[in-house]
């Protein structure tokens, strides 16, 4: 008989199959080790809140804690989503509220998905040569950049869709909170303080938000009476009340009185309101590695940004080059500014502009992108020319992203059925436009300053969205929704999400290191990098391929993520706030005795 190596799978080879056995178990550890070893953890990691039941993300203990309730009392994903974002109003209302607008995904148990665009409008009197003379809207104040408020009737509708409370039963938490007083944040304080000029131009938001001119400090108590009566006064009437009635008519009268600075100019008028609709929008689907990722469609560039990042990306194999080396943040940085230069040129309201959505996602077209990719040299990219593009539009953004002290937030709720939602809300700059109409008791927003130029794709028209940059996403494995992200910080919250995503399906990060994790943000060029985490040798790998790096220490400020999931094989839904903000993430508590 030749001499041969035993079999180890059959005869009498048992020890030969224990030391494999043995050699695979101790693989699949040393597998694990390298992933978790390789998410160094920052200073403020924290890990994430578990549970069986639902999860609410949030930046706002208050506004988590109405979330959690309405989950515990049975209330499904949408009613919590809708209840959390009233409460973040009187909680939070430098960053969101009714005066302001957003984005949805929403995604039920069942598997279908929705998206819900509550962007705010231009009035009918605005003109793509509307924002270019001088005046008080260049300082992102005042009247004229505010937008058509979207987000009381973005929630309506999600109800409508899919809640099984009331209007009133989810405004009724934040009316509440906002006549007997919610404790103000540190992060809202500060705001309070770096807006405190800007707030001193409108009488009535002085009146709400700074006591004899100074900010409220951290741990005091905010009454906002206006807003409760406002409040009050929607649960009673509905949307019409807003819309059609008494909110808007104070808002427009204050456009036209309001003004107490010189270039403060307005265009809004009652028509704009009663012409105001929230819109479902067919989702973008996405594959990457085997997940499908769902998210926002246009005028938001979060998800045609994102999609075709990960399509670019997915040539490469990015958890063999390993988190933040030299290769991976490469390839990332010239698949951000591929995909930046194609959502600066085409991405708008769709309802106003044609933009080839299907092209920008397609996996073919994302092919194409990456080959124009030099492995060890950094490039500036023209925009593509993806499949149906028929856009004759010159290129030109928004304007840029020059806000210091940028607002938003985000929400991100799973229930315990597995419905789940990402939501995310703003009035754009912290405290908006500043503008508070006598009586509302709301900031109105400042949106409109995201229209860009003249003969652009994004240039400003009346009743059109000014293109966004929120990114709520639902990445989905199997059928379970295993990361429901998005952020806040203007122009770049798609990073953050991009991020989130590469952290969680390449590295395989749990969320709360996915999340933690260092960050990139190079739309244009100019790489700026939390480098605090990175290894000296790939920085100075980065510049040797061309890469201007502006270093930003451990944590930037920006985007500030909100992140929850469902491990797949356990059912253990999990949720984080992001480190770089204030952490509300909390889990249900108990079961509804009556679960709908
Ligand atoms: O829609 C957008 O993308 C922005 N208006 C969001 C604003 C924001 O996150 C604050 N930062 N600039």
């Amino acid at each position: 008989m030749p001499w041969c190596y035993p079999n180890p799978w059959t005869g009498n080879t048992k020890r030969v199959r224990k030391v494999l056995a043995l050699l695979l178990v101790l693989a699949l550890a040393a597998l694990t080790a390298a992933t978790t070893a390789s998410a160094r953890e920052g200073s403020r990691f924290h890990p994430a809140v578990e549970t069986r039941l639902g999860i609410v993300a949030t930046e706002s203990p208050a506004a988590a804690q109405v979330g959690r309730d309405v989950l515990e009392r049975g209330g499904n994903a949408a009613d919590a989503a809708a209840a959390t974002v009233f409460a973040l109003n009187a909680a939070r209302p430098q960053s969101c509220g009714i005066g302001g607008g957003g984005f949805l995904v929403y995604r039920e148990a069942n598997g279908r998905s929705d998206s819900i665009d509550f962007r705010e409008t231009a009035p009918a009197a605005f003109t793509p040569d509307t924002l270019v003379p001088p005046g008080l809207h260049k300082t992102f104040t005042g009247h004229l950049t505010v937008g058509v408020p979207g987000t009381l009737a973005g929630l309506d509708l999600l109800l409508h869709r899919y809640g099984t409370r009331s209007l009133a039963q989810s405004i009724a938490p934040a009316a509440q909170l906002a006549r007997r007083g919610v404790p103000v944040e540190q992060s809202l304080s500060d705001s309070m303080a770096a807006n405190a000029d800007r707030l001193k131009l409108f009488p009535a938001a002085a009146a709400q938000f700074l006591q004899n001119g100074e900010p409220y400090p951290a741990g005091s108590i905010l009454r906002q009476p206006d807003l409760a009566r406002s409040l009050e006064l929607i649960a009673r009437k509905g949307t019409r009340a807003f819309y059609g009635g008494e909110i808007a008519q104070r808002i427009v009268d204050d456009m036209h009185t309001g003004a107490t600075q010189p270039g403060d100019d307005h265009k809004l008028e009652l028509g704009d309101f009663k012409a105001y609709r929230s819109k479902s929008r067919r989702p973008l689907v996405g594959g990457y590695r085997g997940r499908t990722i769902v998210s926002v469609p246009p005028p938001s560039s979060g998800g045609t940004t994102l999609l075709e990042m990960l399509n670019i990306l997915s040539g490469y194999d990015l958890r063999g080059l390993g988190p933040s080396s030299a290769d991976e943040l490469h390839f990332v940085a010239e698949a951000q500014k591929l995909a930046w230069a194609d959502r600066n040129k085409y991405v708008a309201d769709p309802d106003f502009v044609d933009v080839p959505t299907a092209g920008l996602i397609s996996p073919r077209y994302g092919a194409q992108r990456r080959a124009e990719i030099d492995p060890a040299h950094a490039q500036t990219y023209e925009p593509g020319t993806p499949p149906q593009s028929s856009s004759h539009h010159k290129p030109g953004g928004s304007p840029a992203d020059t806000n210091p002290q940028a607002s938003t937030t985000h929400v991100s709720i799973i229930d315990s059925r597995g419905n789940a939602i990402a939501l995310t809300c703003t009035i754009e700059q912290e405290f908006g436009s500043a503008v508070v109409a006598p009586g509302t008791g709301f900031l109105l927003n400042n949106e409109l300053t995201d229209f860009g130029d003249p003969g652009t794709a994004n240039e400003p028209g009346p009743g059109k969205r000014p293109r966004s940059s929120m990114a709520p996403t639902i990445v989905v494995q199997g059928r379970t929704p295993v990361l429901v992200v998005g952020g806040a910080g203007g122009a770049r919250i798609i990073m953050g999400v991009v991020d989130s995503v590469l952290n969680v399906i390449d590295f395989g990060y749990d969320i709360a290191h996915a999340v933690d994790a260092e960050r990139t943000d190079d739309p244009t060029g100019t790489m700026t990098i939390e480098d605090a985490r990175i290894d000296a040798s790939v920085l100075d790998e980065l510049t040797a391929r061309g890469h201007t790096l502006a270093r930003v220490g451990e944590y930037d400020i920006r985007p500030r993520v909100q992140a929850a999931g469902i491990d797949p094989r356990t059912g253990v839904r999990s949720g984080v706030s992001d480190p770089r903000t204030d952490q509300a993430t909390l889990a249900q508590r108990y079961r509804a005795r009556r679960s709908r």
